[in-house]
Formats: C-alpha cells, sequence, structure tokens
C-alpha cells in the first residue's frame, strides 16, 4: 500500500460519507491564498474530532494550535449554542486567517482565538480557573506535546478527552527517536502509560496526510 492509495481511499471516504460544506472547503481556500501550511486535519479526521466531542457531549473545548481554523470549525460545530472553543495559535498572521474563516462559518460567537506562545497562554488561561474542558484537541510544536498534555489534564473534567495529533509521523516515533518531535511523542506516551489519571491508546492512520496517529486519553 502506498500513499496514492491511502488518498483515493480518504477521497472515497470524503465523497460518501464526510461531504464537508462550504465553510470549511472556503476555509482550505482561504488559508492557500493566504499561504498557510497545508498540514490542517484532513476532512474525515475533521469529522473524527467533531464525532469525538459529540460522543461525550461536549460543551467546551480547547484547541492548542489554531493554524487557519479547520479543525477548529468541525470541532465548533460539535458544540451546542451555548458552548465554547478556546485556540491557542503563536503566529498573528494565522490566527488573523482563522478568525475570519470562523466569522465566515458563523462561529465566532462560541469561538475565542487567543494569540500567543501556548506557554504563556496555558498559564494565563490557568490562573483564569476556567470551567473544566470537556474535549482537548493539541496540534501544534511536536516537542511541547509533553508540557502541553500536562496542562490539558489540569483543565479536562473526569470524563474529558485530550487528542493529540501526529505522535506517529511516519514512524519517527520508533525509527528516528532523537527527532525533537519524536522526542516529544516518547515522553507523551510515557506520561500516558504511567499517569494514573488517564487510560489511553494511539491509533495508527494512514490517508491522504501519509502515516501518522492520534494519542486520544480518556480523564478517569
Ligand atoms: C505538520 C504538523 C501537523 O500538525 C500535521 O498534522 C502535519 C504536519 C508539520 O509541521 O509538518
Ligand atoms: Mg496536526
Amino acid at each position: 500500500m502506498n500513499w496514492e492509495q491511502w488518498s483515493a481511499v480518504d477521497r472515497y471516504i470524503n465523497e460518501t460519507l464526510v461531504q464537508e460544506n462550504s465553510a470549511l472547503n472556503e476555509a482550505l481556500r482561504s488559508n492557500a491564498a493566504a499561504d498557510l501550511p497545508a498540514i490542517d486535519v484532513s476532512p474525515a479526521q475533521g469529522r473524527q474530532l467533531q464525532l469525538l466531542a459529540r460522543m461525550i457531549g461536549a460543551r467546551r473545548i480547547l484547541e492548542v494550535g489554531t493554524l487557519g481554523g479547520y479543525s477548529t470549525i468541525w470541532m465548533a460545530r460539535a458544540l451546542p449554542d451555548d458552548g465554547a472553543l478556546i485556540s491557542f495559535e503563536a503566529e498573528p498572521r494565522y490566527a488573523d486567517v482563522a478568525v475570519a474563516n470562523v466569522a465566515h462559518a458563523e462561529l465566532a460567537d462560541r469561538v475565542d482565538i487567543r494569540v500567543g506562545d501556548a506557554h504563556e497562554l496555558f498559564p494565563k488561561l490557568i490562573a483564569e480557573q476556567p470551567e473544566p474542558f470537556d474535549f482537548v484537541f493539541i496540534d501544534a510544536d511536536k516537542q511541547s506535546n509533553p508540557e502541553y498534555f500536562r496542562w490539558a489534564l489540569d483543565v479536562t473534567r473526569s470524563g474529558g478527552v485530550i487528542v493529540v495529533d501526529n505522535v506517529i509521523r511516519n514512524g519517527a516515533i520508533v525509527d528516528d527517536p532523537d527527532d525533537p518531535g519524536s522526542r516529544g511523542a516518547r515522553e507523551l506516551h510515557e506520561l500516558l502509560g504511567r499517569e494514573p489519571r488517564v487510560s489511553a491508546t494511539t491509533i495508527q492512520t494512514v490517508g491522504s496526510k501519509g502515516w501518522d496517529g492520534f494519542a486520544i486519553a480518556l480523564v478517569n
């Protein structure tokens, strides 16, 4: 099996059951027009995040790494009208694009995009003593995943779910353990394995984004 076949199957899944609507497609178009890196979740993965959030009745979602807001829109659509999604983005230019995409998707009333380094935004958020989050999606700089996960755990309710993107990276987690991203992924797995507050697994994925995986942790 190769990347082209994985992508063809992803296209089939998208055509038959994901069927994303115009605001999501337009978000991808404006991201490309603004020269953002095309590293968004795939449509099928966006739907997966949305379904996970709906499965646990998420009312409050936290995202680390907004990029152009594509995953943000998928997840915000899982929220009830009075729900809220906070998303951290380090790059102001990306955040501007995301704010416009979210507004175009008519979700501005429930999405709060905060610009800055998550290493500063997390302590600030925790100081606000936020109502606990139900669902957290971590998809930013990969070497910081262990720190982001620890902070996420501090603000997630029991029964909540934390998902971390890109933990496999073409097998680099095993093949290239000294890569900074792999070190982050390995430290995250060691943490997940010994942390009594969560039950976790990692699902390997193939598709239009190659071979990768999501770590999924349920807060006990
Ligand atoms: C990269 C980052 C991502 O979050 C992703 O899903 C794929 C690739 C990257 O930095 O290359
Ligand atoms: Mg990612």
